[in-house]
């Protein structure tokens, strides 16, 4: 009983200072939580846009893309609870257009890459006040790669053309070159 009390007097003592020090200190392990959620969205979305490319071809693979990556961020999101898109300064889908904090990241982004960092190593995090809320945002960079240049390169078949003009007559996403950022993950979480 003495052990229990002593025990408990001594986490009440240690657990002020410690959560003063998570909020005031780094969002490291938010930060660890966000890539992972990246990685997962990765790995669901690339091999199939892989296999669908070699199966079925870019045309019919734009359709693919259309109805599967929203569906991934949706079931990552309901998994995680985390707010989860991808933007872009030149967009496609129907949530891609960024706000005003992701465009100035974004832009941030082009500036590293034009400063010579890797694109994969790109990403920032903060902690924001939106409408009285504390929100943790995250975002990093998705490099332009061979295989994206098919339908968001400059030179894009016109079978591909015309099935990316059907689904998204507002189309920005093309024109990119191999090693560019093509868009971004945005993760956010309420805190
Ligand atoms: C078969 C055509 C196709 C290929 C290949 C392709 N994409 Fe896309 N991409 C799309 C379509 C279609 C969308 C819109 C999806 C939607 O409606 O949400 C999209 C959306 C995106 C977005 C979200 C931002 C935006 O503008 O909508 C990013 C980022 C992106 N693609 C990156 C890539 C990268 C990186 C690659 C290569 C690894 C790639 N894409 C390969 C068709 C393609």
């Amino acid at each position: 009983m003495k052990h229990l009390f002593i025990t408990t007097s001594l986490l009440t003592c240690l657990a002020l200072p410690f959560s003063t020090f998570a909020q005031s200190s780094s969002t490291e392990q938010l930060d660890q939580e966000a890539r992972n959620i990246a990685k997962q969205f990765l790995a669901q979305l690339k091999p199939e846009l892989q296999k669908s490319m070699k199966s079925d071809g870019p045309a019919k693979t734009v359709a693919f893309c259309h109805t599967k990556a929203p569906e991934i961020a949706k079931k990552i999101a309901q998994k995680t609870g985390w707010d989860i898109n991808r933007v872009s300064l030149k967009p496609r889908g129907e949530n891609a257009t960024p706000d005003q904090w992701e465009t100035a990241v974004l832009k941030r982004f082009n500036n590293q890459l034009a400063n010579g960092t890797p694109p994969k190593t790109i990403e920032f995090s903060a902690i924001v006040q939106v409408g009285g809320q504390t929100e943790y945002r995250y975002m990093k960079a998705i490099p332009t790669g061979n295989v994206c240049l098919a339908c968001h390169g400059s030179k894009i078949a016109p079978p591909i053309q015309e099935t990316l003009q059907q689904f998204y007559p507002n189309d920005a996403a093309t024109g990119y070159s191999k090693g560019q950022i093509r868009g971004a993950f945005s993760f956010s979480k309420t805190l």
